[in-house]
């Protein structure tokens, strides 16, 4: 059983991050982490779709719960991700 879900990482997809890579990164984080998409895991880490978040600007735009992070590298977005995730 899975346990709370402690950091939702929400990926934009709309047309301008696509545009930008957004499904590489998305894929880049969900191999990382051996996720699923919209599946939480086992250590409490969600990763999810989203829609256009209004900073299509600054593509890639994610959000890591809740705080955005705009045209940032992968790297930069694990170590953000390992900072704040509680296992
Ligand atoms: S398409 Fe991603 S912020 Fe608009």
């Amino acid at each position: 059983m899975a346990s709370e879900i402690k950091t939702v990482i929400e990926v934009c997809v709309g047309l301008h991050c696509s545009m930008k890579g957004a499904y590489v990164l998305l894929e880049s984080i969900r191999k990382h982490y051996d996720l699923e998409i919209g599946i939480p895991s086992f250590d409490g880490m969600l990763l999810k779709e989203a829609e256009c978040l209004h900073n299509c600007s600054n593509a890639v735009s994610i959000l890591i719960n809740g705080m955005e992070i705009s045209n940032c590298s992968f790297n930069n977005i694990v170590k953000y991700i390992e900072a704040i995730h509680e296992r």
